[in-house]
């Protein structure tokens, strides 16, 4: 992140820090006050995450730890334990599975701790107080329009794929992408290649939850890159070379896009792809400067960060974070706060992700 940013960030954080006054002056105790609790860190989305952490929170005066899940919900309950022996006062958890995630959340709620859900939602509990998010139906909803936007005629071949059915976002994309999609595979604009399920929904604008499951679980990637890269490859097995040629592809983020794109692209019976992603990482944008990935929907972490950050500091000082709306997780209506998502394309990598200081220009190749 260049220079301007970073101070902007910091200030920002600082203008917290001093706006909250500094309780962590008066917190005599050892153990850091807020605790963060990621994923894993074996994708690249929740590394960019701790750096923005650490970044925001650097030269403040507030003691945080910063853990990984490493994709089970096991190590995260550990993980969130360990953090209350410390004497955390605020959690910031991004949950691997959703509803496995509650046990954690009532163990700091036991202890008298304010728990912030990240980016995705903790569900089946009334022990999350506040959630930090962006606008995942918007994701889908862009990731679809782009296809719509990139297709003419009509029967164009559509595969479809999906995140992890544990993670309540996965729902939101697809629900997104439905919503635009969906009166497109009606009026036969795009031919579903890759789902029974999908293909027996098809006319029907909105899912249930449970349907979308069943359609989750059969384009489902796990949000994992080798289980994209096989379903991908059974899917083009599965199918023959008249459903292939110029295809359109619904990847759900980033790091499952790139697998697929390059197995569609090994594909001989495949002449073109349309194919969308989410998370603007560093690795997809080249893929986006090189033609190989044709956009991703960026979600700007720093804002993110921010979010989290003021409402865990107005915590400490004893207030109520303020917030635009809220999320039903099943048992209540969470109060939250939730970010725009910006389209990025080939035309405007310069101005989303370089000039917003979001990346540097050096750590691409061919960006004019
Ligand atoms: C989602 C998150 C996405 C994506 C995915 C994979 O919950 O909103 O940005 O990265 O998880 O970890």
């Amino acid at each position: 992140m260049n220079k301007k940013w970073s101070a902007l960030l910091m200030t920002m954080v600082m203008i917290l820090v001093a706006f909250v006054g500094c309780s962590s002056e008066n917190g005599d105790s050892a153990g850091p006050e807020i605790g963060i609790v990621l994923p894993t860190r074996d994708e690249p989305r929740w590394v960019q995450d701790e750096t923005r952490f650490k970044e925001a929170l650097e030269g403040t005066d507030y003691s945080v730890e910063i853990l990984f899940s490493q994709g089970s919900s096991a190590t995260e309950l550990q993980n969130v334990e360990s953090l209350l022996t410390k004497g955390i006062e605020v959690l910031i958890i991004c949950p691997h599975d959703g509803d496995a995630a509650a046990a954690a959340a009532e163990a700091a709620k036991k202890e008298g701790v304010t728990v912030i859900s990240y980016d995705r939602l903790i569900t089946g509990t009334d022990a999350v107080d506040y959630y930090v998010t962006f606008d995942s139906v918007a994701v889908g909803e862009a990731q679809g329009q782009y296809l719509v936007d990139q297709a003419s005629g009509t029967e164009n071949p559509l595969y479809l794929y999906a995140g992890a059915a544990s993670d309540n976002n996965a729902f939101l994309f697809f629900e997104g992408a439905w919503n635009v999609l969906q009166p497109k595979i009606a009026d036969g604009t795009f031919v579903i290649k890759n789902s029974e399920e999908a293909i027996a929904l098809q006319e029907k604008a909105v899912l249930t939850r449970e349907e979308m499951g069943k359609i989750l679980n059969q384009v489902t990637t796990n949000w994992d890159f080798n289980e994209a890269k096989n379903k991908a490859e059974s899917h083009l097995t599965a199918v023959g070379a008249a459903d292939k040629g110029d295809v359109f592809i619904l990847a759900p983020n980033d790091g499952t896009a790139r697998s697929i794109a390059d197995t569609f692209a090994s594909d001989s019976d495949v002449s073109s792809y349309v194919i969308t992603g989410q998370d603007a990482e560093k690795a997809s944008i080249q893929y986006i400067i090189d033609g190989i990935q044709s956009m991703t929907v960026f979600k700007d972490v720093r804002s993110l960060v921010t979010d989290s950050i003021g409402m865990a500091l107005a915590v400490l000082d004893g207030q109520s974070p303020s917030t635009t709306g809220s999320y039903n997780n099943g048992v209540k209506d969470v109060a939250a706060k939730q970010t725009e998502v910006i389209v990025v394309n080939q035309g405007n990598v310069k101005s989303a992700l370089i000039d917003s200081g979001y990346y540097e220009a050096s750590e691409f190749t061919g960006l004019e």
